[in-house]
């Protein structure tokens, strides 16, 4: 934790209280604090004892006395966000884009890593809008430390306890150590569709969001590789410092993205989704109608796969996916051959939550060697985690190594 600069959010919990005996830890551990707390959690601490213990002022709003407290400062400054305690009021806030107080505001604004730690009774925790809300929030690539078991401050026994600040310690120390093993990586990533132009106004698409290219850029960069992410038409952006993001809108823009970036990759993994096919002439004007019907004659894109396997050195390494409907496994083997991929990512429509658009996906990783894993239906931020963990795994035990 040292050198680590933190940003600690407390909102209105009676666990607030445990946020002194956190920023002792963290300051202890040899961390920057710096604590932003709502109104509602000055009822139950007094920022006067979280400056004290940080040794710095605390923010509790966004403009106080006439200051501005630049939220996108506070979210550049720091290696991490922790919301702890973060309450149900908060976590539905966050979940839905609302920004009405300096942590809000911080949140929306931060580029790095986001650990919540839940505060609150049994039943409001297991109520289905707040899990709704921790799962959606998850889907964004936040990290939730689990709730303990015990008595409540209502009296009741039960699930929502805050984790303890020794445990969020360690929790964020364990984080931090992981973020080092594709230290010095370059690791390109491909990501969302692609759009071929018919005319001006139409196109051939797909329904890919980027959610799962995003997320694996995500946990590359917060585990210390280099990313760039080559970026279809999505409406998500990159967060993490540690990636630079170029946008492309067809698959021919994507190839030659791909093929000017690819020499420096030691690592690339295409998630894009991209089209087979596009329109052989794209009209310069607005097709006009006419007639019953209309027919578009189409053309073969290139396969960006294919091409970079072909020019893969050793030392390289390429992991595909294949988004499959039938025959799932045969052809997501005969893809892995064919395009020379190291391994490869299936997820399949067959799948309930799986695929496009979903914050979940379900997962078969194929290797060369046949050896095959399946995966529960997790978040995509989660899915993300197994294969970069899969590529860790990987290739630290054959000649290219990964730093740990
Ligand atoms: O973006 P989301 O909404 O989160 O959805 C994620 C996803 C479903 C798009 C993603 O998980 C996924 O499956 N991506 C690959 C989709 C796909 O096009 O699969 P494919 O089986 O058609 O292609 C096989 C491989 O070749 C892929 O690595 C693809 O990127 C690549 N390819 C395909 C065609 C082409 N012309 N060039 C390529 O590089």
């Amino acid at each position: 934790m040292v050198g680590k600069k933190i940003i600690l959010a407390v909102t209105g919990s009676i666990a607030a209280y445990k946020a002194a005996h956190l920023v002792r830890l963290l300051v202890k551990n040899g961390a920057a604090v710096q604590v932003l707390m709502t109104p509602a959690a000055t009822e139950f601490i007094t920022p006067l004892t979280l400056s004290t213990l940080s040794k710095r002022p605390v923010f509790t709003q966004v403009i106080a006395e006439h200051e501005w407290n630049s939220h996108v400062e506070l979210g550049l400054w720091a290696d991490a966000l922790v919301i702890a305690p973060a309450t149900a009021n908060s976590l539905a806030k966050l979940a839905n884009g609302l920004c009405d107080s300096i942590v809000s505001a911080v949140y929306l604004s931060a580029r790095c890593p986001v650990f919540f730690a839940p505060a609150m009774d049994l039943d409001m925790w297991k109520h289905p809008a707040t899990q709704a809300n921790v799962q959606r929030l998850k889907g964004y690539g936040n990290h939730f430390l689990p709730v303990g078991y015990g008595e409540l401050a209502s009296g009741l026994v039960g699930e929502g306890r805050m984790a303890e600040p020794e445990e969020i310690v360690a929790f964020l120390a364990d984080f931090f150590q992981e973020k080092q093993d594709f230290q010095g990586k370059n690791v390109l990533v491909t990501a969302g569709p692609t759009y071929e132009a018919i005319d001006p106004v139409r196109f051939i698409g797909n329904r890919s969001s980027g959610k799962m290219g995003v997320a694996i850029a995500e946990q590359f960069a917060e585990r210390g590789a280099n990313v760039m992410l080559l970026l279809g038409p999505s409406k998500l952006s990159a967060k993490h410092p540690n990636i630079q993001t170029v946008r492309v809108e067809s698959a021919q823009q994507l190839y030659e993205a791909a093929m000017q970036h690819f020499e420096k990759a030691d690592i690339s993994v295409l998630s894009a989704a991209v089209a087979d096919y596009r329109p052989a002439v794209v009209a310069e004007q607005k097709i006009k109608k006419k007639g019953d019907n209309m027919t578009i004659e189409l053309e073969k894109t290139p396969d960006i796969a294919a091409s970079l396997g072909k020019m893969k050195r050793p030392g390289q390494f390429i992991v595909g996916f294949a988004l499959e409907t039938n025959d799932e496994l045969q052809n997501a083997s005969e893809k892995l051959a064919k395009k020379n991929f190291d391994f490869i990512v299936l997820n399949s429509l067959q799948d309930a939550g799986a695929g496009f658009n979903f914050d979940t996906n379900k997962i078969t990783i194929l290797h060369r060697d046949n050896k095959r894993k399946d995966f529960e239906l997790k978040t995509k931020a989660e899915v993300a985690r197994d294969i970069v963990d899969e590529v860790a795994g990987t290739v630290s035990s054959s000649e290219f190594r990964v730093s740990s």
